[in-house]
């Protein structure tokens, strides 16, 4: 018997214009939690996804247990004991809880008889929640679940069909923390059953406090694996990029302007937001921090005219504006970077190009037609920069890794020339040396007098970025903080009204 649970090796995938996989390898073993790391198109999911059936590499071999397997699908995977839990989850929303967790092969109460039984459904899912300890109402509707709630019906899936190999990808970019605790636990619990994990995530941190083992892809390669506990942050940048990246962030070489906007007693009908009223000077970066649902999200949709404001003042270069509509605030130069690019973000089945340009499209326009070569001369510029990493420009995004698409979203509102540029969680899923390229392009607009709102939930980010930060606290004003400022003292306001 191999003293491994599981086993890729010479695994190679390409797609028209790329080669994802190019002789990768990953052994597991069972009762260990293993990150697989890499920069954004490195081949993480692609590898993932042939080890899931869900592509059929083009060579190499996978052994589960000392036996060669190959899942042709999802379902089969999940029969040979292999699960998935993507970052898109795939829930049926409009069903239950129950539903979900045995759709495609429900319980029956007398086997071979077409009916299923309800009640041993529910009883079954009650019993799987409490073993692994998950709070979610198996009558509940899954779109009314939270998202740390739906990924943990996912896990408890994984769980009902036996799995011993359980992937996580990128699975907390959409939780708080607390949230992420409760998985990180859950995780714990898997592993002491014997499972084995595959952890895939960019954030530094929680790799090398959950991790075992640490393998780093690039290229479609496999470049190196090693115990965590002989690993630094500083070292797995180095085995990711191939170099040594001395600073995090960008230094600043230039300072604040006059006042470009006020915002005055903001409030919004709909949600907490009360009485929030800051000022924005130009070539500032200014920060907001808060706990999960303290409002951040919600005063730059307000401002953005995306959701319905009851009072306040929004004055934009000693005008008063009003920003009813995103239409007006981007007619106003406003442009925001959203954290959900699958919802609102990616028009998936467009190329790179169309995606680049759409809210630019008057730049890009001459006598009415979208001037195909200057939007192609933009996009080509902003691949570079950013170092997007497609085929070429008429690539569907969706097809491109998951943070080249957030790249390609940025790119769009830079495109735009905003005066004021509003961040949420712009670096969401993003590799470390893109997020020092985006850090790069940020500073640059703001040196050139824009003025930036960036939320992010990622404390050194703000601390290393922003020239001030606001702290929200339950929808209201906390205080403010000057660069600089430690992290407990902004910790400190974000509890104040809680
Ligand atoms: N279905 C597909 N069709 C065409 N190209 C694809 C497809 N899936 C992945 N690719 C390409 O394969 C490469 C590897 O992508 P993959 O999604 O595996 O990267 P990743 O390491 O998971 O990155 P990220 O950290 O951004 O999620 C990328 O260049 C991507 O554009
Ligand atoms: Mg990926």
């Amino acid at each position: 018997m191999s003293e491994y649970l599981l086993t890729l090796e010479g695994m190679s995938k390409s797609f028209p214009g790329v080669k994802a996989l190019d002789n990768a390898s990953l052994r597991l073993k069972a009762g260990s939690v293993h990150a697989l790391m890499g920069e954004n198109g490195a081949g993480k999911s692609t590898l993932m996804k042939c080890l899931f059936g869900v592509y059929s590499p083009d060579s190499g071999k996978i052994t589960l247990d000392g036996k060669e397997v190959a899942f042709k699908s999802s379902k089969e995977a999940l029969l040979g004991g292999v699960a998935m839990v993507h970052q898109e989850l795939n829930l049926a929303l409009t069903r239950t809880v129950y539903d979900n967790m045995w759709l495609g092969r429900m319980p029956r109460v007398i086997p071979h008889l077409p009916f299923v039984s309800d009640r041993a459904m529910i009883k079954m899912t009650k019993d799987l929640f409490h073993r692994l300890s998950i709070e979610v109402d198996p009558y509940a509707k899954c779109g009314s679940l939270s998202i740390s709630k739906r990924q943990m019906l996912e896990i408890a899936r994984a769980v009902s069909y036996g799995a011993r190999v359980i992937v996580f990808d990128e699975p907390t970019s959409s939780l708080n923390e607390a949230e992420a605790e409760k998985l990180f636990s859950i995780i714990d619990g898997l592993k002491r059953q014997g499972c084995g994990i595959i952890y895939i995530s960019h954030k530094m941190e929680e790799i090398l406090k959950i991790c075992d083992t640490v393998t780093v892809m690039r290229d479609g390669r496999h470049i190196a694996t090693s115990p965590a506990d002989e690993l630094t942050e500083d070292k797995i940048i180095r085995l990711m990029v191939g170099r040594e990246l001395t600073d995090r962030y960008p230094k600043r070489s230039y300072t604040r302007g006059d006042e470009l906007m006020r915002v005055e007693g903001l409030n919004c009908p709909y949600n907490q937001v009360r009485d929030v009223g800051f000022k924005l000077y130009r070539g500032e970066i200014l920060g907001i921090a808060g706990l999960d649902g303290a409002g951040r999200t919600e005063v730059l949709e307000a401002l953005f005219g995306l959701c319905t404001r009851g009072s306040g003042k929004i004055i934009l270069s000693g005008k008063e504006i009003s920003n009813r509509t995103p239409k007006d605030a981007i007619r106003n130069g406003f442009a925001m970077v959203t954290e959900d690019r699958r919802g609102s973000g990616i028009f998936s089945i467009l190329s790179v190009l169309d995606n680049t340009v759409i809210s630019s499209l008057k730049d890009n326009m001459t006598l009415g037609f979208i001037s195909g070569k200057r939007a192609r001369h933009h996009t080509r510029e902003y691949i570079k920069r950013l170092r997007i990493k497609t085929p070429s420009e008429l690539t569907k995004i969706g097809t491109l890794s998951g943070g080249n698409q957030q790249k390609v979203i940025f790119a769009r509102w830079l495109l735009t020339g905003p005066t004021v540029l509003m961040l949420d969680e712009p670096t969401r899923g993003i590799d470390v040396l893109a997020k020092y390229e985006i850090y790069e392009l940020i500073m640059n607009l703001a040196g050139e007098g824009c003025g930036v709102i960036l939320v992010s939930s990622e404390m050194p980010e703000l601390i290393g970025l922003c020239d001030r930060i606001l702290v929200m606290s339950k929808g209201r004003l906390a205080g403010e903080v000057e660069r600089g400022a430690s992290e407990e003292k902004i910790i400190e306001l974000a509890y104040k009204f809680v």
